[in-house]
């Protein structure tokens, strides 16, 4: 399992809100490279697909309805140690809890509409990222380098 891979979703709130530029940057001024990026609609059916887990919770009907009103952002990042790193980056789930400098603390509206969502474990993130892009969908460092290296070479 690879341990520098994660997934995010920039939610509907953070998108309409025109936050998607300020998040993006401190995803990579953080040291996260952008493998794979893709703005989507999800329908209500998607969204609770991709929150299955959490099908028996009481806030699953709302949570759903949220994430399907309007276009989010789907991200799958790059860096050692992806998965602890941005769930640091992004603080908390609930934003009230959130370190200060943090993207929820900075982003977040509410609990449900806290500005991101980020992979709980590498096993989800790859779960995840697969739900969202295909496998040439996803440019990894290491994809682009050696490419990159056989472009210079010819
Ligand atoms: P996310 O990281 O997207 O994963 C599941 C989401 O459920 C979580 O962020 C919150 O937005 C939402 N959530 C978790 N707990 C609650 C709760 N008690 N009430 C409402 N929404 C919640």
């Amino acid at each position: 399992m690879a341990h520098d891979i994660t997934f995010s979703m920039i939610k509907p709130g953070a998108v309409k809100a025109g936050h998607t530029g300020a998040i993006l940057k401190m995803i990579e001024d953080a040291g996260f490279s952008i493998v794979a990026m893709k703005k989507t609609w999800l329908s209500k059916e998607q969204a609770k697909q991709f929150y299955a887990v959490h099908k028996e919770r009481p806030f699953y009907d709302h949570l759903t309805s949220f994430m399907s009103e309007s276009p989010i952002i789907a991200l799958v990042l790059q860096k050692d140690n992806a998965v602890q790193d941005y769930r640091k980056l992004i603080g908390a789930t609930n934003p009230e809890n959130a370190e200060p400098g943090t993207i929820r603390k900075l982003f977040a509206q509410s609990l449900e509409q806290n500005a991101v969502h980020g992979a709980d474990s590498d096993e989800n993130a790859q779960i995840e990222a697969s739900f969202f892009f295909s496998k040439t969908e996803i440019y990894t460092n290491e994809q682009v380098q050696a490419s990159s290296e056989v472009k210079m070479a010819s």
